[in-house]
């Protein structure tokens, strides 16, 4: 029968067996899949596997030192993080174009983790144990998807570092490809990860810089994951995290609209309060959400954010509307 235990037990072996002697890398990306995977995996190989964080400060509040922390504090696990914030805002500099935006996110990412990569490979070379093995986290549900096949990856490493193969070919190693959603959490909880990164809400990987309608810009970014944290906060202090499936917090950095406050006219910028209910994502719901809860958000973001005068709260389902905004 099913136990998180014998689950854990049986791809530790798997795992052991797949990857010898060699080296293994794993990118992390904070989210509960790539988190629980990586921490499989090191307790199989130990220190043949290093994991890469790339932070392009598009993350919320906390995150990033949640990764650089608590996770490896859990794990003990190689961690070898890039801070690539500056990179990032220089490459979405001047532009508000969703599309382009995440273009510019995805291509980026690629450059920064395979120059990474790039590096770790040249440090092990040094050893007698090749870097042959790459982990994903891909579940259940993403093996149906895309038709099954395990494989390989093929990844360019000619960033700056010489004496590499133009081409290096990674096996996948790819412990959850058994799990649903829910069973990977409880195998996250009983490797004894924080709850912080195994209950986490599903969160784009380009991040902010799909939250913020206009150009993405360090003030914009910052007063975003201000407005975030205080509508986190209120939910998880309501009870909410397991009602609504997450709740997008966007700003609309092209919009102002007139408010008061005190004695003063402010000409401020709307947060949106995005908040749906879904099962797998492809459809959802706007979550009936207590007003109290709703009206708590709004009272501390336009008290304690900037430039931010008005709260208005998305009530459009999945279709019509995306989930995110952009
Ligand atoms: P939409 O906005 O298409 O979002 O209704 C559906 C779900 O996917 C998440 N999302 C992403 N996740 N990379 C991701 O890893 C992305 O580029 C991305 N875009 C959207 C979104 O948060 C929601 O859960």
């Amino acid at each position: 029968s099913w136990t998180t235990g014998s689950v854990i037990d049986e791809q530790v072996a798997a795992i052991r067996e797949q990857v010898g002697g060699k080296r293994a890398i794993c990118g992390l990306s904070g989210g509960v899949d790539s988190a629980v995977a990586a921490a499989l995996v090191q307790k199989a190989i130990g220190t043949q596997l290093t994991c890469v964080y790339v932070d392009h400060g598009l993350m919320r509040k906390g995150e990033t030192e949640q990764v650089e922390k608590d996770f490896v504090a859990a794990t003990g696990v190689q961690l070898k993080v890039v801070d690539a914030e500056q990179r990032f805002l220089d490459a979405l500099s001047g532009v508000s174009d969703p599309e382009e935006k995440r273009k510019i996110i995805g291509r980026e990412f690629i450059r920064v983790f395979e120059q990474a990569q790039a590096e770790i490979i040249a440090e092990a070379s040094a050893t007698d144990e090749p870097v042959a093995f790459l982990v994903q986290g891909t579940l259940y549900p993403d093996v149906v998807e895309s038709g099954g096949g395990t494989g390989t990856a093929n990844i360019k490493s000619h960033h700056n570092v010489g004496g590499l193969p133009e081409d290096i070919e990674f096996e996948l190693v790819e412990p959850l490809r058994q799990l649903f959603k829910d069973e990977v959490r409880m195998v996250g909880q009983e490797l004894g990860l924080p709850d912080e990164i195994v209950q986490r809400q599903p969160f784009p990987g380009p991040g902010l810089g799909i939250r913020i309608v206009g150009e993405v810009t360090k003030a914009r970014l910052d007063l975003l994951r201000e407005a975030d944290a205080i509508a986190r906060e209120e939910l998880t202090a309501a009870g909410l995290d397991r009602d609504i499936w997450q709740c997008p917090v966007v700003l609309l950095a092209d919009v102002r609209s007139v408010g008061v406050q005190g004695d003063g006219r402010t000409y401020g910028h709307p947060i949106v309060l995005r908040p749906v209910s879904s099962e797998d994502a492809m459809t959802a719901d706007w979550t009936r959400m207590p007003y109290d809860v709703l009206g708590r958000v709004s009272t501390r973001i336009t008290n304690e954010v900037a430039d931010v005068n008005r709260v208005v709260l998305d009530v459009t389902s999945k279709p019509p509307g995306t989930i995110e905004w952009e």
